[in-house]
Parts: structure tokens; sequence; C-alpha cells
């Protein structure tokens, strides 16, 4: 046990999946039912500040009260994993888009675990803070760890892959194409998938081969078939999300017109791979070196063009320590 503090601070980046976990394992833990791959955005970043609270936890995020059940797991599993039996009054705020397909969740709720973990001074190793993030979010499980990262389809926790200077150059294009929160959540969507989706079945039994691929590619900076492997990967989870019943349909008219440019891109020698979440933004995998045609060919279509490397871990910027 460390150094207790009166109230901590950590900013912890985004993990968007190169090849995506979608589903979870039945038995209501939060376990993916497919294994993913994914990368930090260095630009994109949650800032968490928390404190102890009377007898409730409570989170705003940009100010906003959010519900209880939301988070109340994640509370849970750290209290169970620290001991401790207090509540806490947590305040993050997002320099970008929050809810709306751009992993806001992924890395608010690894850097408020990480912050509690600093004011507790419990010093729970990273894969511990893995295994709690991922009760809140499956792709915060990923966001504990910076660079690129792994969470095995059945696994309780993520992995580090490569560190955040395996690939320089990498470059993700993120184009906003609306900044509202998204109507259905991830887990919703994943659950009427699951219950509706024909689909479900086939994505479940083709998704590990991509994830091998993605990662061989990833391992040799391959990005041609790294992005091979993303777009199908990104193509075939949306189609379990179209084939159900209601259909899930996150796309926007301005998302398939990025995606045809995208097209347009890699036809003209442009190295540009688009992947897209639970929303209609689309992300885009380049090289340093073709940044300002992928941006102009993107910021026709869209609200905001945002532009990241690969970024670190969490880190807890702020610590007013007292004695317990
Ligand atoms: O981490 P969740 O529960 O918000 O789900 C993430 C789902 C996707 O973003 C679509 C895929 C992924 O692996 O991040």
């Amino acid at each position: 046990m460390g150094r207790a503090a009166e109230n901590a601070e950590c900013t912890a980046s985004p993990s968007l999946a190169l090849t995506k976990y979608w589903g979870k394992v039945d038995g209501g833990a939060n376990i993916p039912a497919t294994s993913s791959l994914a990368v930090t955005l260095r630009e994109l970043s949650s800032t968490t500040r928390v404190e102890r609270s009377g007898g409730t936890d409570m989170v705003l995020i940009d100010g906003v009260p959010q519900s209880e059940s939301r988070f109340a797991p994640v509370f849970e599993a750290i209290r169970a994993e620290t001991g401790s039996t207090e509540h806490f009054l947590v305040e993050s705020s997002n320099n970008f888009p929050t809810a709306a397909g751009l992993a806001s969740s992924s890395s608010g709720i690894a850097a408020l675990v990480c912050a509690v973990n600093a004011l507790l001074g419990s010093e729970l190793p990273a894969w511990k803070l893995s295994r709690i993030a991922r009760v809140g979010s499956g792709s915060a499980a990923r966001a504990v760890f910076g660079g690129f990262t792994a969470l095995p389809a059945g696994g309780t926790e993520a992995q580090p892959v490569h560190d955040a200077n395996h690939w320089p150059e990498l470059r993700v294009v993120v184009a906003v194409l609306q900044s509202g929160p998204k109507a259905v959540s991830s887990r919703e969507a994943m659950e009427r998938v699951r219950r509706t989706s024909p689909y479900f079945a086939p994505w479940m039994e083709t998704a590990e081969e991509l994830f091998a691929e993605a990662r061989e590619a990833l391992s040799i900076r391959d990005l041609e078939r790294l992005g091979h492997a993303m777009r199908l990967s990104y193509l075939r989870m949306f189609s379990t999300m179209f084939a159900a019943d209601p259909p899930v349909l996150y796309w926007q008219s301005r998302s398939l017109a990025v995606i045809h440019a995208c097209e347009d891109l890699r036809r003209e020698g442009v190295p540009a791979y688009e992947t897209m979440d639970a929303g209609p933004q689309i992300k885009v995998l380049t090289t340093n070196d073709h940044v300002e045609r992928v941006r102009a060919a993107l910021a026709t279509e869209a609200e905001q063009v945002l532009v990241s490397g690969v970024g670190e871990g969490p880190r807890v910027a702020e610590k007013t320590g007292v004695e317990p």
C-alpha cells in the first residue's frame, strides 16, 4: 500500500480497435467473444479527477451527471480488489466528442480506474487495473496500456503488444461526421446482435483469423496487410448489425462518402485504410507523409478532422499526497 491522497487526476487516451471486439461471452461478466487488436490515440484524451465522497459514487462527464448503474460495476470491482469501502466523486472531461463512437468510454474508464488507484495508494499492477476497467467497457481494458494492445476472446484483461514507439510514422486521421451522442449504446447493440443477428455466429468464427492476420501485419508494420484485415473486421462487424432485428444503423450517408473517398485515395496510391466503431465517424490509418492528402479528402464531408499518432498509457498527472 502506498500513500493515500486527497485527490488524484489521470489523463488517458482512447483505444481504437484495428480488429474489433464485438459480442460478449455469456455470463454477464463483460468478457469479449472476439479478440481485438488496438492502437492508443495520442492526441485524444480524457482527463479524470477523483476524490472521496459521502455514501454514493457520482460521475460527471463534461459536467453532466451520469447514470449510477453505468459505472456501478466498476466501483464495485475497485472496492472488491482494493478492500476499500469508500465512495468517489469523479469529474471527467474529453478533448474530443463524448459517446459518439470515438471510444470515449475506453479512455474515460481507464483514467477513472487509474486515478482511483492513485487516490487510494493501492498500487495495483496494470493487468489488475485492466481487469477492473473491462467490467465497465471492453475497450477500457485496452486503454490501461499504451501503444498497441490486444484483448483476447474469453480474456479478462488486455495485454500490451508493442509500445508507442513501434510505428512512429503511423497516423490515424479521424473524420468526425456527427458529434452528438449515439442513439444506441455499443452494449445494447452487441446484445441485440447476439440475440437476433443470423450473422453473429459466422462473425465470431472468422474474427480470430482476422485478428491473427492483423497482429502479424502490425508486427512487421505492413500497412497494406493491416489495412486489409482491418477493413474486413469492421465491415463484417457492421454486417452483424445490419442483419439484426431491429437493425442497428450507425452509418450516415457521409460515412459511406468517406469510405468511398478512402477507396479513391488507395486507387491513387495513397495508403488510407478506414475503420468505424459504434457511431458514424471514420478513422483512417495512414502514414505521416500522407496525412495532408487524407485530411483534405475527408475535410469536405467532416464537421471536424483530428489527426493522431500512437499514444502512451494513462498518466497520473496530479496527486496531492497526505499520509493516511
Ligand atoms: O468497449 P465498448 O463496450 O464500448 O465496446 C467497444 C466496441 C467497439 O468500439 C465497436 C469495438 C472495439 O473493440 O473497441
